[in-house]
């Protein structure tokens, strides 16, 4: 079965690594031409907490390369999704092509669906963490969980087939009662912890630390959550995050747990995570601010939710940019 990862940068590289790693058959692709030509010429090294390791994998540059795919993973930037699709646009044809994205936000299947049809399209998110250190060479930050799952949640042999690949290769995966819900949640917690990063500059562990922003990060999840709500999608604790207890509990006792979950991170050694939002304003480039918070600005101004502490944030990271 072809797996295709439509933009190996971070997070691209170390998913499709770990599924070449056992034994799948992954294209990687990119328009990042020494990446792909260090793969190619002395493999793809990934870094993780457990040691370093190199595998051997296919990357390109071309997807004209691609004559046939059975999964299909976006993994661009928001910002570049319409030129990578319009280069795969060959693959529509194909009747069992499967399409999904594990792009931040929760716009991006309406986008797969209108490009590729409804019926190719299946939800994903994840939380696994991932960084370009150098050509050929990726971070494994995090190993979080990956969420797979039809659009109307039916458990369809494809969504199993590609848990399965993903389990298989030491990525853990699960599929919820409901994508949308596992996707919000995602997004509800990816929210905070950008718009703080973007501000601060802070690691991630230092973010959950520090009292003022552990308030902040709380402040913006409950923001975030009322609008979920609002839009009738149900906030569970997918990622043990215990994002229930953050959005409903005693304000003191939320913020008290951020800060311990931060206590927690620098206990196991998870200090470096700079969340991907930061690693683009260090680097100069264009943010994914609106397709993530920008969007739940514009969202909820339509439904009539108040976001301020997130309407500060999109317009702070806007201005940066
Ligand atoms: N990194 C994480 O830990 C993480 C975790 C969860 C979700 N995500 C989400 O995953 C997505 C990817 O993040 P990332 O950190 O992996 O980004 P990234 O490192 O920038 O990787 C994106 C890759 O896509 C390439 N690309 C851009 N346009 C392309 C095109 N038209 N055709 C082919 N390749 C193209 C980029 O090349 P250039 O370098 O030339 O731009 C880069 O290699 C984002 O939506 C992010 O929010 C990331």
């Amino acid at each position: 079965m072809t797996i295709v990862i439509l933009g190996a940068g971070a997070l691209g590289s170390v998913i499709g690594g770990c599924l070449a790693e056992n034994g799948f058959d992954v294209t990687l692709v990119t328009r990042n031409k020494d990446h792909v030509s260090k793969i190619n010429e002395t493999g793809l090294k990934i870094v993780s907490r457990t040691g370093k390791r190199t595998i051997e994998a296919k990357a390109t540059t071309n997807p004209r390369d691609i004559s046939k795919a059975r999964f299909l993973i976006l993994l661009v930037k928001t910002k570049d999704t319409i030129d990578a699709l319009e280069s795969v646009a060959h693959l529509k044809q194909q009747k069992d092509l499967c399409v999904m994205s594990l792009q931040n936000g929760v716009a991006k299947n309406e986008v797969l669906s209108d490009f590729f049809g409804g019926e190719k399209v299946i939800g994903a998110t994840t939380i696994i963490g991932a960084t370009l250190l150098e050509p050929g060479k990726v971070a494994h930050t995090y190993d979080g969980i990956t969420y797979f799952g039809e659009l109307n949640n039916e458990k369809t042999e494809r969504v199993l087939g590609i848990t399965r690949m993903f389990n298989e290769s030491g990525l853990e995966t699960r599929i919820p009662e409901s994508i949308q819900s596992a996707e919000w949640t995602k997004l509800i917690q990816y929210t905070p912890a950008a718009s703080l990063a973007a501000v601060t500059r802070l690691f991630f562990h230092k973010i959950l630390k520090d009292e003022h922003t552990a308030y902040l990060f709380v402040s913006v999840v409950r923001e975030c959550a009322a609008l979920a709500r609002k839009l009738g999608i149900v906030i569970k604790d997918y990622f043990n995050f215990g994002i229930e207890q953050l959005v409903d509990a005693d304000m003191d006792i939320a913020v008290e747990m951020i800060r311990n979950r931060g206590e927690q991170f620098e206990k196991n050694g998870l200090t470096k995570i700079k969340i991907s939002m930061l690693q683009d304003i260090e680097r100069g480039r264009k943010t994914e601010v609106d397709a993530t918070i920008g969007y739940i600005v514009k969202k909820a101004k339509e439904y009539g939710v108040s976001v301020p502490n997130l309407e500060f944030a999109w317009r702070v990271i806007k201005a940066i940019e």
